[in-house]
């Protein structure tokens, strides 16, 4: 199974635009895609789920990263990295079970020039430390407002046709 992961709570972020065009790029392959947003998350998850607690809301999302195999992380470039918020959803998920040898594609999305080069390089050190294995092309979409029609839709040629060449390769790797 494979999980779209928006990796934020912001409400209306781009992020979630992204996420849902690549569940539908997904779809036109065939694959019914989950996608995750972080904005689903326990607002009291710091409480409620680090350091071995465990809450009935957490535990659906954590049967959701348990049965999945393959997560595609879309990830905003926050304060030149990734969000806060991405790594306490991985320190509440189960450690080692929920991301060892499972596989992960990386994609970067900022409003600035660089497409959280940064910040996907430092979660890739997180997803090495936690044993999931990143698929060596990335994709970095900078200046994501001029990106994205009303419906959601990626308009360049060029990033369309890379973000196709990404899912193709996700889908065998
Ligand atoms: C807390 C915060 C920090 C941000 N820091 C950066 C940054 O360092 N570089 C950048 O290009 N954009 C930055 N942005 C803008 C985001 O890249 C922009 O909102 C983009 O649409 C992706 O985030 P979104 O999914 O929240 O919309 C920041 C946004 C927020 C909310």
């Amino acid at each position: 199974m494979i999980t779209i992961i928006s990796s934020t709570n912001r409400p209306g972020s781009s992020t979630l635009k992204v996420a849902q065009y690549y569940q539908r790029q997904l779809l036109a392959r065939g694959i019914d895609a989950g996608l995750l947003s972080l904005s689903k998350l326990p607002p009291n998850l710091i409480q409620t789920d680090l350091y071995g607690s465990r809450s009935s809301e957490f535990e659906m999302i954590q049967n959701i990263i348990t049965i999945t195999d393959k997560i595609i992380f879309i990830i905003p470039e926050y304060n030149g990295s990734f969000p806060g918020v991405l790594k306490v959803f991985i320190d509440a998920c189960s450690f080692p079970q929920s991301f060892y040898d499972k596989k992960a594609a990386l994609v970067g999305v900022s409003s600035g020039k660089y497409g959280n080069i940064r910040g996907v390089d430092h979660f890739t050190g997180v997803c090495h430390y936690i044993h999931l294995n990143v698929m060596s092309l990335k994709l970095h979409i900078a200046s994501i407002h001029n990106e994205l029609d009303a419906e959601g839709n990626l308009i360049k040629e060029d990033t369309v046709r890379f973000v196709g060449e990404q899912l193709d390769k996700f889908v065998k790797f």
